[in-house]
């Protein structure tokens, strides 16, 4: 039986307030409207940022909402105007959108979308614009697509078709993590071959930063961490040394320049915190060092003296890892498929969707690196 056109209700997992586990709950999605698309969620991890939005993000006012960003699906239906979808495509969701139009998305200098911006701005965090509700409720689509769900809403310039081979499972992880390490170190620091990279954090964004620096060509890769038990996964995707900055007296970036006579030729901070990311700087060389904040946060400005970069150094950000979200994704799964990518290693635990509260707890005291969620029929 078709549910094209008609209201879906199904599972999602919804978060009424901040700092509190979130809640299994029947919602109702409603059928895409224009340049819409309807998904059906098949597999979803917990990222970072979920967490951030959850316990430490400023957005007391973004409640209650579905959380959620990596996850892979398959059309359901899609809404007048997308000839782009059919019910059946396998896809992932896009919480960076690109629509393929405007100056940004028609410019190589840049991966952020201004139609995107604009509606951001406009209402992308505001009920009104939402196709889910619970309880006679909207509820809030996190990053304009939300995840946490059986099914969901997202504009088609936020959703890509992927290669109809693909593990959902395993895909899925492409939607965020993977892809703004990878990207940071290969597309946003431009690794060299040869070179010697520093990466500091390693979680999912950190361990991918870790891959990109390795199939860049990096001959020598430093994996930064306080917490010793990630280095040995590090030694899987590439990384070469390994530093424990409690392990030394000295700050860390002196502990690097001394390692790599006179600092490393790129870092990148995937942590999220002011202080590594000054320290990330300074552990580069000081005549061409190039350092990429990959780590989120609003809590804390950064502060470096000018010194630091007037000598030579670029201090630069990166989003989705500099990756045009709709073309790079699906090369990506792509890249996967002919085994030049990396994948299943980061997944550390699978489970149903149920026990979503679980996965949030792991990935919070950083027992995790992923932990993928699917729906049981
Ligand atoms: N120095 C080095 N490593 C640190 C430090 C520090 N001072 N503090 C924390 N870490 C390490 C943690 O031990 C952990 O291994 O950083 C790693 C962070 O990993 P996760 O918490 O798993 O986060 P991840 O999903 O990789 O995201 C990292 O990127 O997109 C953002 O919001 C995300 O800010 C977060 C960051
Ligand atoms: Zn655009």
């Amino acid at each position: 039986m078709s549910t094209a056109g008609k209201v879906i209700k199904c599972k999602a997992a919804v978060a009424w307030e901040p700092n509190k586990p979130v809640t299994i709950e029947e919602i109702e999605v409603a059928p895409p409207e224009a340049d819409e698309v309807r998904i059906k969620i098949v597999a979803t991890s917990v990222c970072h940022t979920d967490l951030y939005h959850l316990f430490e993000g400023m957005h007391k006012d973004g409640f209650p909402v579905v959380l959620g960003h990596e996850a892979a699906g398959i059309v359901e239906s899609v809404g007048s105007g997308v000839t782009e979808f059919q019910p059946g495509d396998k896809v992932i969701p896009l919480f960076l959108a690109q629509c393929r139009d405007c100056r940004f998305c028609k410019s190589p200098k840049t991966n952020q979308c201004e139609k995107a911006w604009v509606e951001h701005r406009a209402d992308a965090m505001s009920p009104l614009r939402s196709r889910l509700t619970c309880k006679g409720k909207k509820v809030y689509q996190f990053s304009g697509i939300s995840t946490f769900s059986e099914y969901t809403v997202v504009k088609q310039i936020n959703v890509t078709k992927i290669d109809p081979a693909a593990p959902l499972d395993k895909v899925c992880l492409l939607g965020c993590g993977i892809c703004t390490g990878y990207g940071a170190a290969v597309n946003t620091a431009k690794v060299e071959e040869g070179s010697t990279c520093a990466v500091f954090g390693l979680g999912a964004i950190g361990l991918a930063a870790v891959m990109g620096c390795k199939n860049a060509g990096a001959k020598r890769i430093i994996a930064v961490d306080i917490n010793p038990d990630k280095f040995e996964k590090a030694k899987v995707f590439g990384a070469t040394d390994f530093v424990n900055p409690k392990d030394h007296d000295k700050p860390i970036s002196q502990v690097l320049f001394e390692m790599t006579n006179g600092g490393v030729d790129y870092s990148l901070e995937c942590v999220g915190n002011v202080g590594v990311m000054r320290s990330a700087l300074e552990s580069t060389i000081p005549a061409w060092g190039v350092s990429v904040i990959v780590g989120w946060t609003t809590l804390h400005d950064f502060s470096a003296p000018p010194g630091d970069l007037i000598a030579g150094r670029t201090w630069k950000g990166t989003m989705f890892g500099g990756f045009k979200s709709k073309d790079g994704v699906p090369e990506m799964v792509n890249a996967y498929m002919n085994k030049k990518l990396m994948v299943d290693e980061f997944i550390t635990d699978n489970m149903t969707f149920d026990q979503i509260n679980d996965a949030i707890e792991m990935m919070k005291h950083g027992k995790c690196i992923r932990t993928v969620l699917t729906f049981t029929e």
